[in-house]
């Protein structure tokens, strides 16, 4: 016999980013972090996992092609989940799985990504957050969502929130064993359902500097990033909170594309530095900022993750729909970019 469960999580976009830990092993921040889902249908990772007693190693395929469990993320997450497996009954089936059979039984796990994998469009967020939620279902794992986070955290920081729809925030916790780091939901995806998403993919090559390492080197070489985490970051996540729950698109849009801003200052400030941003990206920027001072009022927040794709947040349809003819007219379509308009979403399904 075989059991399957197939899971889809969408994808998230952080307006106050995550860059640093305090500790690389169970991936703890360095400051609380807040982002919006997207919708599951479109930006997502879907998950296939089975177990039979046939299978006789933990085995996954990323996109088709076979990849290796032996990394500590992954064994994390697995045993993290298989520890707190429960009795599963197939009824129809008549499979029985008692609570300690699963320590002798072995997964597969098939999963895929519908955009660039490792192009800054935080792929291993939808992927972890997928991979734990699928395995947490097949093994009656009866954890809320808030511990399940804690998990998906150590396989990918920005994974924890992908838990969650809507607006979340990761709250980087004070506790040793990273018990407190988990995702809250600050407000679902129908609380602010105007926003409308616009993903320009300036390039889907993979990025030259993975988050991991280029945290890291932050980290250990900027002073800007301490001064970030300990003076910025903390003011500006309250009033990110602030703005959202008043639906306050001004100060959203400033928030948020000043936050992606210093989070590339910082890239700058590291030693060697590191370029995420390219030309395009750039001139994304100027545009939007040009924009945005001839209405004399934000209509678009930018922000960009480790790569130079663009995420573009409208305040609401009609704003997205010039946004998109002005891109196609500044950026045609032989010009390597891609534009995409996504709403947020609700949570893994
Ligand atoms: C720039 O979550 O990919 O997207 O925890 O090492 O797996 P690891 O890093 P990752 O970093 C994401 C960084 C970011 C900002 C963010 O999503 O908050």
């Amino acid at each position: 016999w075989v059991l399957m469960v197939t899971a889809q999580t969408p994808t998230n976009i952080a307006v106050i980013k995550y860059w640093g830990k305090r500790d690389e092993t169970l991936i703890l921040p360095i400051n609380d972090s807040i982002s919006v889902t997207l919708d599951p249908a479109h930006l997502c990772t879907t998950t296939t996992v089975s177990v039979s007693p046939s299978f006789e190693k933990d085995r996954m395929w990323l996109n088709g092609k076979e990849i290796s469990l032996s990394g500590a993320r992954y064994q994390t997450c697995l045993r993290e989940i298989r520890s707190r497996a429960t009795d599963v009954e197939d009824e129809k089936k008549g499979i029985k799985i008692g609570k300690k059979d699963w320590e002798k039984l072995h997964v597969h796990i098939a999963s895929h990504n519908n955009f660039p994998t490792a192009a800054g469009l935080a792929s291993s967020a939808a992927g972890f957050a997928c991979l734990v939620f699928s395995l947490a279902k097949l093994m009656n794992v009866k954890e809320d969502q808030g511990k399940l986070s804690a998990i998906a955290r150590q396989g990918s920081g920005s994974a924890c929130r992908s838990l969650f729809g809507g607006f979340v925030k990761w709250k980087m916790g004070k506790e040793e064993d990273g018990s407190d780091s988990i995702a809250v939901q600050l407000a679902d995806e129908k609380h602010w359902d105007e926003l409308v998403i616009v993903i320009a993919v300036v390039s889907s090559r993979q990025k030259e500097t993975s988050s991991t390492s280029g945290m890291l080197e932050s980290v250990e070489t900027s002073m800007l990033i301490k001064h970030r985490a300990k003076e910025v970051v903390p003011k500006r996540i309250i009033q990110m909170e602030e703005a959202i729950k008043d639906r306050d698109f001004p100060s959203f849009a400033r928030l948020a594309c000043a936050d992606s801003n210093q989070f590339h200052a910082v890239c700058l400030d590291t030693c060697p530095p590191i370029f995420y941003m390219n030309d395009t990206s750039h001139r994304i920027i100027s545009y939007v900022e040009k924009w945005n001072r001839s209405e004399g009022t934000p209509q678009v927040a930018y922000t960009f993750d480790a790569g130079p794709n663009a995420v573009l947040i409208a305040r609401n349809r009609k704003v997205a729909a010039q946004l998109l003819q002005r891109l196609l007219f500044y950026f045609p379509p032989q010009s390597d970019c891609d534009f995409n308009s996504y709403l947020l979403g609700d949570r893994s399904i």
